[in-house]
């Protein structure tokens, strides 16, 4: 093992990133540096991301961003030992702009290419700011994705239960929306809901008490609805209270599906830790709700910085890091992949 250097390219959905990571040969990591930009000026006009602008967008910048993400790190292309991409899932035409750019530069000063799956780099954030390693057990919550897994070791995610309907960022971004609270919607939620009554409405618990660590958003959402138009033109102080009942439930909801995650969990024997990754784990209610039940539960907690759980090229780049070391490397040949479950 020797030390890496490793630039990691994200462009699967509607921000344009790139950062260097530096992994030492005990497998710990460094961030050197980091750059997003986010594309939602260009989107906001029609409230949710337009593949075809995203893609359009992508390729406008991403030579720049590559060129800032090594000017901050004081690099230049000849110090990386590889380079990295999300690979998929996500929106083609976007994860299509990053691998193809990752290749380039791959052939071009002939280091090694890896092809990295979107989720996992969620998934192993928390090696990168805490040199925390697998097994743990992994809530995933994203603007796609709301799932349980357990990492057994590295590169072993076994599917323990998701959801049915919505993503939970999804239903975040759907109340927003309902709302006129604007693009992207969860943050705008979490803003709203800040001095608002999370016991004012009284909004469903799907699935609460059932064995199986499933979700599912979508009555939550069609209730939040309901209370919309019952209160139209619905004041400001109704949109705080309704968006605190909503984090109230939603959080509620997943401590609720969290504890017969850890059931199933413990059956492996696996040492107690939670980690929660993704856009929605920056939402501090969401950490909050998870941290009660590590506490009654005796897990330890982990989540990243609320600025490396949205999408962002460190975990990219660390993810990658993390195959090259592993000897995982990519041929130019590896294909982009809308649909890619870990
Ligand atoms: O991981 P991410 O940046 O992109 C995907 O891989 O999907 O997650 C984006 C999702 C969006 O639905 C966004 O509304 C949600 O994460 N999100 C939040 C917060 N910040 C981002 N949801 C709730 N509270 C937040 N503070
Ligand atoms: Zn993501």
């Amino acid at each position: 093992d020797r030390e890496l250097t490793v630039l990691g390219i994200e462009t699967s959905c509607d921000e344009t990133a790139a950062a260097i990571v530096r992994r030492d040969p005990f497998g710990n990591g460094t961030l050197l540096s980091s750059i997003i930009r986010s594309q939602f000026k260009d989107h906001e006009a029609y409230g949710g991301v337009v593949p075809e602008i995203a893609a359009r967008a992508h390729v406008q910048v991403v030579d720049k961003i590559v060129e800032a993400a090594l000017n901050e790190a004081k690099l230049d292309f000849g110090d990386l030992d590889g380079v990295a991409a999300t690979a998929g899932p996500g929106l083609i035409g976007g994860v299509l702009v990053g691998l193809v750019t990752a290749k380039a530069i791959a052939l071009v000063h002939d280091i090694p290419l890896a092809a990295v799956n979107h989720l996992e780099g969620h998934a192993l954030t928390v090696g990168l700011t805490e040199g925390l390693r697998p097994p743990y057990l992994l809530l995933l919550v994203s603007g796609g994705h709301t799932e349980f897994l357990k990492v057994g070791g590295a590169f072993q995610y076994e599917k323990l239960g998701g959801t049915i309907d919505d993503a939970l960022g999804e239903a975040f971004d759907k109340v927003a929306k309902m709302l006129g609270l604007g693009f992207p919607g969860g943050p705008a939620v979490e803003r709203t809901a800040a001095s608002g009554d999370p016991y004012r409405f009284d909004l469903p618990r799907p699935l609460a008490g059932r064995p199986r660590p499933d979700f599912s958003f979508s009555g939550l959402k069609t209730a939040v609805r309901q209370v919309a138009l019952t209160h139209a033109p619905v004041s400001r102080q109704v949109a705080a209270d309704l968006c605190a009942s909503f984090q109230k439930a939603a959080g509620d909801v997943v401590r609720d599906r969290l504890r017969a995650a850890m059931t199933i969990y413990e059956a492996s024997g696996l040492p107690r830790r939670l980690v929660v990754a993704g856009g929605v784990a920056s939402n501090r209610t969401l950490r909050t709700a998870l941290l009660k039940e590590c506490e009654a539960s005796e897990y330890t907690f982990h989540a990243p910085p609320p600025g490396l759980c949205t999408d962002n090229a460190a975990m990219i780049a660390w993810a990658g890091a993390n195959r090259i070391a592993a000897g995982l490397v990519d041929g130019l040949d590896v294909a982009a992949r809308a649909r890619w479950p870990i």
